[in-house]
């Protein structure tokens, strides 16, 4: 049975290696300060800076510049954006990059005109969006997130060690997001296989939940054969533009709220893997692989008719002769086979986790979970397995 829910999406995309041609006419709709929001180099490289200055320029656009916005964007960075959007009276913020740059973007976004302690506000309290924000725009770089059709915004407070992410109401979304695959050609293949195994985990995470029938799991289904058909393409040939086109689109729909509508989810693995990154910084997609091997057997027992299906209609495997629970580890195992084929880290060692971070993790993880609620040593368990693997 589907659950009652409201869904709405006021993202524009404009998908394809012409994209970026939409840009000036979307900027028409704001006014003329823009600040341009970037990582730490990478729009270079590839020649998009230039380009997204020139059209600016040719737009007579004010720019203002927030550069060097890190993987895992901090606290303090949307901070120093905030302070730029009011120094200078910013009409739209134009986030150029990854999911980072987007996420702090939307946070920049909350953020500059709240009233009160933004962090405390938005990332802590999870209150309402009541005060004004800034439009954000985006032309993305790496397929993982979905951020640039969300409302998602994934802050690291170093002080506090706590990494907090927030689905803002679809009014804080980018107003319009370029997509085009061709961007994504130059990413190191630990980002694009991060970025992979990311997308993979919004599906999963929606899917590992409730045993009704919802047309929901099925999109899940095609979603997840569809990114594990092109992901194979694209490791060996990263240049494929049918298969790249087909992981950057697949990547917005996983974490666009649609495809956990009318279901009950999980999101357990996200969130230790969040304290995993406030603890070592590690890339967000492979912390998730790390964990997600040891949970889903954890959790798989309580869960088993789920994970059985997952066997049979993500990876085809053969259900003749196998009882639910083999059927169900099957498919598993066929998720650490895809991560090794891939180069996707599962070793929490190899994402620069010591034994020591092991224990503080697992007491800061946040509890959600949905087949079981997992208690905080049994997350300690898991961690240990993922630092042992
Ligand atoms: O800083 P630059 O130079 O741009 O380099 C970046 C960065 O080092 C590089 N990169 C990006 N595009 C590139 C490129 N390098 C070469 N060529 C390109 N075309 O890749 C590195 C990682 O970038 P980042 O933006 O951090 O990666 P990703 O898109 O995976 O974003 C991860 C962040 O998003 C959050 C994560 O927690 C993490 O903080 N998430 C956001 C979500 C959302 N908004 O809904 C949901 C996710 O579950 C996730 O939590
Ligand atoms: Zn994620």
């Amino acid at each position: 049975m589907n659950l009652d829910f409201k869904y709405q999406n006021p993202t524009t995309i404009y998908f394809g290696k012409k994209s970026l041609d939409n840009l000036k006419k979307e900027l028409s709709n704001y006014g003329d300060n823009v600040l341009l929001a970037y990582g730490k180099g990478s729009i270079k490289k590839i020649g998009l800076y230039d380009e997204v200055i020139g059209i600016l320029k040719e737009a007579g656009k004010n720019v203002v510049e927030l550069t060097g916005i890190m993987a895992n964007p901090t606290y303090d960075k949307v901070q120093e954006g905030a302070e730029l959007v009011r120094a200078n009276d910013i009409d739209i913020i134009l986030a150029v990059g990854g999911g980072s740059v987007i996420d702090c973007a939307k946070g920049i976004s909350v953020a500059a005109y709240c009233a009160g302690d933004p962090w405390m506000k938005y990332w802590l309290q999870f209150q309402p969006v009541d005060n004004k924000i800034v439009p954000v725009g985006s032309i993305l770089t790496l397929a993982g997130t979905g951020s640039e059709m969300n409302g998602g915004s994934v802050i690291t407070n170093n002080a506090m060690k706590l990494k907090m992410g927030r689905v803002f109401p679809a009014k804080v979304n980018p107003k319009f997001s370029i997509l085009n695959p061709t961007y994504t050609f130059s990413l190191p293949k630990y980002q694009m296989v991060s970025g992979i195994f990311d997308m993979m985990s919004h599906l999963m995470e929606a899917y590992f939940s409730g045993e009704d029938d919802v047309t929901t799991d099925y999109l899940i289904e095609g979603t997840l054969r569809s990114i594990i058909h092109s992901a194979k393409i694209a490791v060996e040939n990263p240049e494929d533009y049918e298969a790249r086109s087909n992981l950057m689109w697949s990547a917005t729909l996983a974490m666009n709220p649609i495809m956990g509508l009318s279901k009950p989810q999980d999101w357990q693995v996200h969130m230790i893997e969040h304290q995993l990154g406030a603890y070592t910084d590690c890339a967000h997609g492979m912390g998730l692989a790390a964990v997600s091997l040891p949970y889903y057997r954890m959790v798989l027992p309580y869960g088993v008719e789920k994970f059985a299906r997952f066997a049979t209609q993500v990876w085809d495997i053969d259900p003749t002769g196998k009882s639910k629970e083999e059927l169900a580890n099957a498919g598993i195992d066929a998720l650490e086979a895809f991560c090794d084929a891939c180069g996707i880290v599962t070793n929490l060692k190899d994402l620069g986790t010591t034994e020591d971070m092991l224990q503080l993790i697992a007491d800061s993880t946040v509890i959600l979970g949905a087949y079981k609620k997992l208690t905080k040593e049994e997350v300690l368990e898991i961690l240990k397995t993922a630092y042992e693997a």
